[in-house]
């Protein structure tokens, strides 16, 4: 029985998008771990900031920019409360977790050597994967992984028997996009704290779900996408610790990242803006804060009650389908379900279900070493979010129902 801690159908509401039908039925969105849906507050922040304030920032004297650069900078405020970071300058915009990630593996060239060692876990998307692939190219360090087991979770005795003075640097995500598995990002943390190691945490597929707070966590960096919670698509957080980012050279070179310029030498300019080459997405900053005042609004600990609740349901009732297998099997995970069914391709599943206006995603998710590990080419993964509900679930199972009659 699935308890609504809060009022379902006017969250619905807020959402227009989800009034739609596709292919002539009603929309049930379950991609939300792709990109989630937009609610009116954050779209109407969009259009009145292109309506009344649209602006460069930190670069004008008139009124408008300086109220837009005002908006900007409440919003990195907003982004530094929620994720309770110490000091705003330690709250970079990025475009994304992609960013956020390319831009700490740049950093970190100069401070590598050959035969230092990075650690990432086995349950990776390729943003943190590939990055610190290029990362060993450049500098000659050596990449380790932390191997998974068949419940998808990462087996943590062989994380500690990697670990040794040369760990300069260990990766994982909080959550995996392919399984929903929550990862246990204290004790990798803390341990690598113990040998030295820094650590980045991709939180993009956790932000929507949990409310990390970087200080508890004591993780050095941490990054998300605005727009798997709520916000736009292009805009990002990167969380570092200020004496990582001071330590770190900027990414990129350009207007608004430099103290001085001369064409003998170029001195650069103060956290945060070292990092923040070019006129950002300013609107899509303002609209992330946006996103985070809808979201806590409606309370963090109601949506992973909620969203818990939704995945248990949905559990038992897709496992009741004959030849149904979800991959991911663990108590810590939040609301993903990646499955397939017995003798029919993913693709083919993800096809019929659109065909009756439910949208899921089907493929290897940006995770191959996972659906290698599984010997399987992917999956049918539904990502449920709070506004989902109960009767959606219902839909998808009856649609996988009629997928498989359809296909074998
Ligand atoms: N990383 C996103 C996903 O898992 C796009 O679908």
């Amino acid at each position: 029985m699935i308890q609504t801690v809060f009022d379902i159908l006017s969250i619905r509401k807020d959402f227009p998008i989800l009034n739609r039908k596709v292919n002539g039925y009603p929309l049930v969105y379950l991609d939300n771990a792709a990109t989630s849906q937009t609610p009116k507050k954050v779209i109407d922040t969009i259009v009145d900031y292109y309506s009344n304030y649209n602006a460069n920032i930190h670069r004008g004297v008139h009124s408008l920019s300086q109220e837009a650069t005002d908006v900007y900078e409440q919003a990195r405020q907003k982004i530094q409360r929620h994720f309770n970071a110490a000091r705003p300058q330690e709250i970079i915009f990025t475009s994304g977790t992609t960013h956020g990630i390319n831009l700490v593996a740049n950093g970190f060239t100069s401070l590598l050597e050959k035969g230092d060692e990075i650690i990432v876990s086995a349950l990776e998307h390729h943003s943190n994967i590939v990055p610190w692939q290029m990362l060993c190219e450049r500098t000659g360090a050596v990449l380790k992984v932390i191997p998974m087991n068949l419940e998808g979770q990462l087996v943590m005795g062989e994380y500690h028997k990697l670990l040794s003075q040369r760990t300069k640097l260990v990766f994982c995500n909080h959550v995996s996009n392919a399984l929903g598995t929550i990862n246990p990002i204290e004790e990798i943390i803390a341990a690598a704290h113990k040998v030295g190691a820094a650590v980045l945490i991709d939180g993009a597929q956790a932000a929507p779900h949990i409310k990390a707070d970087v200080q508890k966590l004591d993780v050095d960096f941490y990054v998300v996408s605005a727009h798997k919670m709520c916000g736009p698509t292009g805009v990002g957080m990167l969380y570092g610790k200020e004496e990582w980012l001071n330590k770190l050279p900027p990414y990129q070179g350009g207007g608004e990242m430099i103290a001085e310029v001369t064409f003998e030498k170029t001195t650069y300019a103060e956290l945060p803006h070292k990092f923040e080459a070019g006129t950002p997405n300013i609107c899509g900053g303002i609209a992330f804060g946006a996103a985070l005042d809808y979201m806590n609004a409606i309370g963090f600990d109601a949506i992973a009650q909620y969203e818990q609740e939704l995945l248990e349901y949905a559990t038992q009732e897709l496992l009741a389908i004959d030849g149904l297998k979800i991959y991911g099997d663990t108590k810590e995970k939040t609301a993903v379900i990646s499955f397939n069914i017995e003798g029919l391709h993913p693709y083919d599943i993800g096809s019929i279900l659109d065909k009756l206006g439910v949208a899921v995603r089907t493929g290897h998710h940006c995770a191959q070493p996972i659906m290698d590990f599984y010997k399987i080419p992917g999956t049918v993964r539904a990502s449920f979010s709070f506004y989902n509900t109960k009767e959606e679930v219902d839909i998808l199972v009856s649609s996988v129902r009629r997928a498989k009659t359809m296909l074998l």
